[in-house]
C-alpha cells in the first residue's frame, strides 16, 4: 500500500457523515447532532481535520482524525484562578478542546500531536488566548501520555466528572498555558 501522506485542513459540511461516525465509534459518549452541525459549519467552533491524500478511490479527502475546541472566556471558565488577568487589554479568553481522536488504524503515527499543535499554533497567534484546557477520562492512558509529552498541565482531578452507563468515572483537567498565564 501507498504511504500514508498526512494533511491538515478545516472541517467542512462535506465531513458531517464521516464526523459523526467516528465519534460514535471511538468515544463512549454520545453527541447530540446540534454539535456535529456547529462543527461542519464553524458556529461557534474551531476544528481541524486531517486526511490521508495517499488513499485511492476517492478515500483521499476523508476524515481520518479531528480535533474540535471553542472559546471560553477566561473569567467565566473553570480554571478563572489559574489566570493572570491584565484588564487594561481586554477580555481574556481560552479555548476548551472538546473532542479530539484518529482512527483505530492510523494511531502511533504522530497524528493526535499535530492535531493538538494545530490547536496551540492557532491559540498562541490570538493576544487575548491564555491557554487551552480539555478533560480527559482518568484512565485514559494514550490521551494523558499525549498532553504530557506536548507540555500539557495537569492541575486537577475531578471526582465522578463523566457519567457513563450510569457509572462515574474522575476526570483529568489539562492546560496549556500561552502569553505568560
Ligand atoms: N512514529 C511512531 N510513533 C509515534 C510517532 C511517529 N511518527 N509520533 C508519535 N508517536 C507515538 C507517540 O510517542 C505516542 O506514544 P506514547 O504516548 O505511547 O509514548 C503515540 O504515538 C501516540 O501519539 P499520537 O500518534 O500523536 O496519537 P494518535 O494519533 O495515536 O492519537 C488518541 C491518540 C487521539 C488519544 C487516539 O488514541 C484516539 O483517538 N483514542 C480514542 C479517542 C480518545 O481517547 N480521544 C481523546 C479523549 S480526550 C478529549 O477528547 C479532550
Amino acid at each position: 500500500s501507498l504511504r500514508p501522506s498526512i494533511h491538515y485542513r478545516p472541517i467542512n459540511p462535506d465531513d458531517l457523515d464521516r464526523l459523526e461516525q467516528i465519534h460514535r465509534d471511538i468515544f463512549p459518549i454520545k453527541y447530540e447532532s446540534e454539535f456535529f452541525q456547529c462543527v461542519v459549519n464553524g458556529v461557534g467552533i474551531v476544528s481541524w481535520a486531517a486526511v490521508d491524500r495517499s488513499r485511492p478511490d476517492g478515500h483521499s479527502d476523508e476524515l481520518i482524525g479531528f480535533v474540535t475546541a471553542k472559546f471560553v472566556l477566561a473569567k467565566e471558565s473553570e480554571i478563572d484562578d489559574l489566570i493572570c488577568y491584565d484588564s487594561s487589554k481586554g477580555e481574556e479568553t481560552l479555548i476548551y478542546i472538546l473532542t479530539l481522536g484518529v482512527v483505530e488504524t492510523y494511531r502511533n503515527h504522530g497524528i493526535a500531536m499535530s492535531l493538538i499543535s494545530e490547536v496551540i499554533k492557532y491559540a498562541s497567534g490570538l493576544s487575548m488566548c491564555r491557554g487551552v484546557y480539555l478533560h480527559v477520562i482518568a484512565h485514559n492512558n494514550p490521551a494523558i501520555c499525549l498532553y504530557k509529552r506536548l507540555m500539557f498541565r495537569c492541575v486537577r482531578r475531578l471526582n465522578g466528572f463523566y457519567l457513563i452507563k450510569r457509572q462515574h468515572f474522575d476526570a483529568f483537567l489539562f492546560v496549556y498555558f500561552i502569553n505568560g498565564s
